[in-house]
């Protein structure tokens, strides 16, 4: 097939491209390096199409969508900071970046579209493991974190109710923390790995205090990305018209499991010290993955397989701190 990979030069997207050229697809990416860094595809430049352009330029989109058979939308404002601090950005990238897409894909009679949404869109979930169907909410329009979730809704909404009328196949996938090596720094085990390493630097006591946003109680179930990129893979052979689909694992750990198991990579123990919670923090998060299951998906990656090889990288290039995207 021909490709487009919107955020191609992301954490996801980079990797999606490179499983993508290996199967033997035609690769065309369209990013503007926001966050994303097209080191990342240096391996398979020369079999790729790389377009640099803003995914608001409609023109860009308009004829990035040339010539493709399947779109995979993934550009947008991520990090849980921008959220916060760019609330007016995440949306201005999100809504007019989803608009241009849908737009260039009718123009260019692209049929298959898959789209990048998220675990925020249910904010605090009702039910914990919680499955696709759990209602998707905003509690509070004024908090500017729900801008990304308000961002993800509308995007899912759109593809849904123009996928009816202009796609043949149009699948929406809600990632659950996924990572892995060089995923960016604006999450919580690329800052925890770096202020761990920083601690165990200054410190030679055996056991770290180790401050964290929250009593350290709250969950997260992490998916690491080679699992990850199986299940969009699989979801783009196997996902049903209009179907939406959770890809994670089940294994819910809590943030302090997170910080203990990051210590163990340093050699130490940790306490952790309890601080205050992010304004619209969720406590728990787990996805249900049964419907993606049916259609195969099995994660291989134990979080104890995954989180060394991660924390490795940062603790090896955490001089790239500040100074690149990835
Ligand atoms: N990583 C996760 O755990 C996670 C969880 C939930 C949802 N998602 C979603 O999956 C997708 C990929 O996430 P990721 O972790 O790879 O994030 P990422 O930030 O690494 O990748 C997003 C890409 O979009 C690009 N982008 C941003 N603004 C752009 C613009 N205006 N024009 C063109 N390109 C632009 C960035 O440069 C970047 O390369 C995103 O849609 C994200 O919201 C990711």
């Amino acid at each position: 097939m021909n490709c487009l990979v919107t955020g191609g030069t992301g954490f996801i997207g980079g990797a999606l491209v490179h499983r993508l050229v290996k199967e033997g697809h035609k690769v065309r990416v369209l990013d503007n390096d926001l966050r994303g860094t097209k080191e990342r595809l240096h391996d398979v430049f020369t079999e790729i199409e790389l377009v640099q352009a803003d995914i608001r330029d409609r023109e860009a989109v308009e004829n990035a969508c040339k010539g493709i058979d399947c779109v995979w939308h993934l550009a947008f404002l991520n990090g849980t900071e921008f959220f916060y601090s760019k609330p007016d950005l995440v949306l201005d990238i999100g809504v007019k970046g989803m608009v241009n897409i849908i737009d260039g894909c009718i123009k260019a009679g692209v049929k298959k579209l898959i789209l990048a949404s998220s675990s925020e869109v249910y904010q605090t979930p009702p039910v914990v493991p919680t499955d696709e169907y759990a209602p998707l909410s905003i509690p509070d329009p004024l908090n500017p974190r729900y801008s990304y979730a308000a961002g993800k809704i509308i995007s899912e909404i759109m593809a849904i109710n123009y996928g009816r009328k202009y796609f043949e196949k149009v699948i929406i996938f809600r990632p659950h923390n996924v990572y892995g090596p060089a995923m960016g720094w604006e999450h919580v085990i690329p800052q925890f790995a770096l202020r761990m390493r920083k601690l165990c630097q200054e410190s030679s006591e055996a056991k770290i205090k180790f401050p964290i946003q929250g009593t350290g109680k709250e969950t997260r179930a992490f998916v690491f990305i080679e699992d990850f990129i199986d299940g969009l893979i699989l979801l783009m052979d196997k996902g049903e018209h209009l179907g939406i689909y959770h890809i994670g694992t089940m294994e819910e750990l809590t943030i302090e499991d997170v910080a203990i198991e990051i210590g163990k990579y340093f050699g130490r123990g940790v306490t952790v010290v309890a601080g205050e919670l992010a304004k619209g923090g969720t406590l728990r998060r787990c996805p249900d993955i049964s419907k993606i299951k049916k259609l195969g998906y099995q994660p291989g990656y134990k979080f104890s397989d995954g989180l060394p090889v991660t924390v490795k990288w940062y603790d090896e290039n955490s001089n790239l701190f500040g100074r690149k995207n990835i």
